[in-house]
């Protein structure tokens, strides 16, 4: 097994799933992750969704699939009849048992199967946990003592079928979110059961997140209410409750799939939905428990049209810090861009490619470092507060924690401690500038050091242009060198291998090769007792913002580890075992004569001084009460001094 790139905490997690898989491997291209198993894996040790782990994708790297090993129950409606399949590792109902697998896709594989007589090649397309599609050769012959390949046998296959949808018995509940979000007023029309369209103004479909429980059953289920149209006897009146079992795209078709609560007829229980990104006034609905029916929202079976239901507006009653306004991204569990003015915090985020969420809170009471804001969700769903204490911004760092979201609008409830829900440990979460203007680094100087952690720095070629090592140079002595020292001592330059010798005059030789790393200091504060320090990189790519803890540790030396992703993880330490960290580095100080690079270090205790203000400034002056008398002073001086350099 090989697991290359792999970062962040969710790996952690994923890592533990992956150590039971076979040949699996893990690799990243720039932001993305996918985690797949490897083509050809055989059929006895292939268990049936493991390789389905997915990974991460987009932005926020979230996990788009679980692995589900164990046997599973599957209804699809086949030629006009319910059908139930059984799926095993190693067997299907009714084409006996696994002889070759290919893995096209993690989401597109292909079974060949083997009975008695017959062959079955089977292509599957993994929807969501909940939905496979699959089309199929029938009963496919060869001459007895023949073993034909999965190539072989899958050749017989229909390319034209349409998809058969099969649909997990015992189906996980999914977040409603991505599939449908919000409330509409609908029309709608059933080409099969009436002409015309029936169009009630209090028909409604409602899609809302119950504030503040995000996982929770409640948030898994959406209902769209029918009315009775005059003159149109096929109507129908009454709720109906859906539980979401995923969604997915197909080019600009989205997906998702559906199981009707109340129902217990199976073929009446499972539904499909589409809707198109290009146009959300119409969606399209199945009317048996299939999606190929579905090919676009508007010549569907069953056809809402849409119109969403507005939102009230929300006046603003406070005012952030002036300071806030900008763009911003939070750091904060997934990444989402965030724009602050003095009154609305909008935050994107970007559940999956090619989406994204956004989230608009408003100010509405302020006290101390407490703003309660309202947050408007998506057109039409209740809004709710949610309470945000937010430290006076630094740097180009503000940190800040969120409370619970409540539906009631009342201070003392919503930014009471308790609904921040902070442990017995906790940290600030973070919004970084999103064009940071680099600030003096608290550590600067010349070091020496070596770096031990999972992704450590090595050398590589900057911006496509590097002369190092240099060829006709001797290099007498190789170090791996970390310098802040260009003038303002903003910016870390980091060498894997740097040549240290000097010429007869003591100076460096090698003033051509540059750095593997340039790294803008754009921040740095000290909490729990740790100091932490953000620096950017626009050429990383895997994570632009990076989050280190340093720590003196002696005169000349200094401890720092870095984080993998843009998040500071409670658990990091500058010794960097665990707790987020790629790399942990020691650093001793070695400035040369010819260097001219003072060694600085800073702990963040105090993040808001104007920089140079370490510089002690002599004070005499204590208050108002002390300049008459310290003038007094001075002028009582001068005339000493006059009077003793008079001569006599
Ligand atoms: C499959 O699993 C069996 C035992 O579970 C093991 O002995 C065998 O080596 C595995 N084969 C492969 C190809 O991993
Ligand atoms: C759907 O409607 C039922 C009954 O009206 C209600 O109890 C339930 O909370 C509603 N669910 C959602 C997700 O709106
Ligand atoms: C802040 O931005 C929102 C949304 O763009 C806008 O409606 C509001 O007027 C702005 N407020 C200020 C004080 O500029
Ligand atoms: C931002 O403003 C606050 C006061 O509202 C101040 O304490 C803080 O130092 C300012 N930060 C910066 C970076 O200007
Ligand atoms: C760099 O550090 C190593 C070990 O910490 C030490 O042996 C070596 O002498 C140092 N080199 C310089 C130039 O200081
Ligand atoms: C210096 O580092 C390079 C790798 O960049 C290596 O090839 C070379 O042998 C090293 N030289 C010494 C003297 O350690």
């Amino acid at each position: 097994m090989r697991l290359l790139a792999c970062g962040y905490l969710a790996c952690l997690e994923v890592m533990a799933q992956l150590l039971r898989l076979p040949s699996v491997l893990c690799w990243h291209t720039h932001m993305d992750f996918v985690i797949s198993n490897y083509y050809g894996a055989r059929c006895e040790n292939f268990s049936f969704f493991a390789p389905v782990l997915g990974g991460f994708v987009g932005r926020n790297r979230r996990p788009v699939h679980r692995a589900l090993r164990d046997p599973r129950t599957w209804f699809s409606f086949e030629k006009g009849r319910n059908t139930i399949t059984d799926i095993d590792q190693t067997t299907m109902t009714g084409h006996g048992t696994c002889v070759a697998v290919k893995v096209y896709r993690h989401d597109y594989k292909a079974f060949l199967f083997k009975d008695i007589e017959c062959y079955y090649c089977v292509h599957f397309n993994v929807r969501t946990v909940n939905v496979l599609e699959k089309s199929e050769t029938g009963c496919v012959t060869f001459p007895t003592g023949y073993t034909p390949s999965l190539e072989e046998a899958c050749s017989e296959m229909d390319k034209n079928q349409a998809l058969i949808t099969m649909f997990n018995e015992n189906y996980v509940p999914k977040n409603c979110r991505s599939a449908i979000e919000g409330v509409w007023h609908f029309a709608y029309q059933n080409r099969f059961s009436f002409t015309g369209e029936c169009n009630h103004p209090e028909a409604r479909i409602q899609s809302c997140q119950e504030p503040g429980n995000q996982f929770l059953i409640a948030n898994q289920k959406f209902n769209i209410t029918f009315k009775k149209c005059e003159g149109i006897k096929e109507s129908f009146e009454g709720a109906k409750e859906f539980s979401c079992l995923g969604d997915w795209f197909v080019g600009k078709n989205h997906y998702f799939a559906v199981a009707n609560t109340k129902e217990s007829r199976k073929d009446e229980k499972y539904r499909c939905f589409v809707r198109n990104r290009d146009d959300d006034i119409y969606m399209g609905h199945s009317i048996t428990p299939e999606c190929s029916v579905l090919n676009t929202p508007e010549n569907s079976p069953f056809r809402f049209r849409m119109d969403p239901v507005k939102q009230e507006t929300v006046n603003p009653g406070c005012l952030l810090p002036k300071n806030f306004s900008g763009e911003w991204v939070n750091t904060a569990h997934t990444e989402a861009d965030v724009f602050i003015n003095q009154t609305h915090i909008i935050e994107t985020t970007y559940p999956d490619e090619g989406r994204f969420r956004r989230t608009i809170y408003v100010c509405r009471e302020q006290r101390d470092n407490r703003f309660m804001m309202a947050r408007l969700n998506i057109d039409g769903c209740q809004k709710d507060y949610v309470c945000f204490e937010f430290v006076p911004r630094h740097h180009n760092i503000i940190r800040f924690r969120k409370g619970r979201e409540m539906i009631k609008e009342e201070f003392s409830t919503v930014c009471s401690y308790v609904q921040f829900q902070s442990g017995r440990e906790w940290n600030y979460d973070l919004m970084l500038a999103k064009d940071p203007v680099p600030v003096k680094c608290p550590v600067a100087g010349k070091f020496n050091f070596t770096q031990t952690g999972e992704l450590r720095f090595e050398t590589r070629i900057l911006g496509g242009v590097t002369k190092s090592p240099w060829d006709h140079i001797y290099c007498r002595e190789n170090i791996s060198d970390l310098s802040v020292c260009d003038q303002d001592q903003k910016e870390i330059w980091i060498d894997a291998h740097y040549c240290i010798s000097v010429d007869a005059y003591g100076r460096h030789v090698d003033i051509y090769s540059d750095p593997d790393y340039k790294l803008k200091c754009v921040g740095y504060w000290k909490e729990n007792l740790k100091s932490y320090l953000i620096t950017y990189d626009e050429l990383d790519p895997y994570s632009k913002y990076r989050c280190w803890v340093y720590q003196r540790a002696d005169l000349n030396k200094i401890l720092m580890s870095q984080s993998v992703g843009p998040f500071c993880n409670l658990h990091q330490t500058v010794h960097g075992t665990g707790g987020g960290s790629a790399v942990a580095i020691k650093m001793v100080e070695y400035e040369r004569e010819h260097d001219r690079c003072p060694m600085h270090f800073d702990d963040g205790a105090n993040p808001w001084q104007e920089p140079g203000s370490q510089i002690h400034k002599f004070r005499f002056t204590a208050g108002s009460e002390f300049v008459s008398a310290s003038l007094v002073t001075i002028l009582l001086s001068f005339v000493v001094s006059w009077l003793l350099s008079r001569k006599p």
